[in-house]
């Protein structure tokens, strides 16, 4: 069986932008699903989808990426395989065309899980990772303008105003995910993101912790979106998949999960998941969620 399903981020997409957000999804499904067809491994149709979004600056990873407070670009990215559990990730990472793919080094080169800051920076260019500036000119003005609209509060300490340390921006749409099952019925997810707009230096989200933003069991995927304050201490990605492997529907579970985390915690989130037969759930409390879905001789499926 082959499947691919990937999302482009829940929030409020604007209306302007549900067209080129789906064919955005789409294209990176029909990119990952050639790979299988070529047989490829879920592991390089669940990056080849990734990169193919993180590269599409529409979206809030990799180019398009948005900033911190400082006005950095600090990238969050995971990826898991369910087979064996093996898994890579990388936080607050500067610098990279494509977090996605180092996350992959992480788990292929290392004996660890998760690198962050200068340390996943500096083992990047150890496995030849060019140096590469992901901001966007339209993100970098975007950033001047929540700056100045910031700055214009009262001064607390450290040119810090009480705003900046209390005020929990509102996510973005734009973190991307995909979750892969290939013939030999290998699942793997991966999520990348550029975390919440003018977020502290160092915040990490959800994306890079394993079970909250992405995992992956020889059940089945999950890869999750929203605000990742929200997603982490819900454990949204691993709830999703342990129920599936409980023997609840794919669909059922996702709803599960998210409806657990509107009536506890209220803030936003959408999540994918893909199970080891092909079926797939799709559940959200954002007004939309682009995603695509493939399987065996069909055009992507997208709904946003
Ligand atoms: N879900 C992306 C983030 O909050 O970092």
């Amino acid at each position: 069986m082959k499947a691919i399903i990937v999302h482009g981020g829940a929030g409020a997409w604007p209306l302007s932008e549900h067209r080129a957000a789906l064919d955005g999804v789409a294209k990176a499904a029909r990119a990952a699903y050639q790979i299988l067809e070529q047989d490829g491994t879920a592991l390089d149709a669940c990056q080849a989808a990734v990169m193919a979004l993180e590269d599409n600056p529409l979206f809030n990873a990799g180019a398009g990426s948005v900033l911190t407070l400082d006005g950095a670009c600090e990238m969050d990215a995971a990826i898991m395989r369910g087979s064996t559990f093996g898994a890579g990730a990388v936080a607050a990472l500067r610098g990279v065309k494509n977090p996605i793919a180092v996350a992959r080094k992480v788990m292929e080169e290392t004996d660890h899980v998760l690198l962050a800051g200068e340390g996943a920076e500096r083992f990047a260019r150890t496995m030849g990772f060019p140096d590469h500036d992901p901001v966007t000119p339209e993100r970098r003005r975007q950033w001047e303008h929540l700056r100045a609209e910031i700055a214009s509060g009262k001064p607390r300490r450290s040119g810090l105003n009480e705003r900046m340390l209390t005020s929990q921006p509102k996510a973005p749409p734009g973190t991307v995910g995909c979750v892969a099952l290939d013939p030999s019925g290998e699942i793997v997810a991966g999520t990348s993101t550029g975390g919440v707009f003018m977020k502290l230096p160092g915040r990490v989200g959800d994306t890079p912790l394993l079970g909250a933003g992405t995992y992956a069991s020889p059940d089945a995927g999950a890869s999750a979106t929203g605000l990742g304050e929200g997603v982490m201490k819900t454990l949204l990605a691993f709830r999703t998949v342990e129920a599936v492997g409980a023997g609840v529907s794919p669909q059922e579970a996702a709803q599960r999960a998210i409806d657990l985390l509107t009536r506890t915690l209220g803030t936003e989130a959408g999540i994918i998941v893909l199970a080891k037969d092909g079926r797939w759930g799709i559940a959200k409390n954002a007004s939309t969620m682009p995603v695509a879905v493939m399987t065996e001789g069909i055009e992507p499926q997208v709904t946003i």
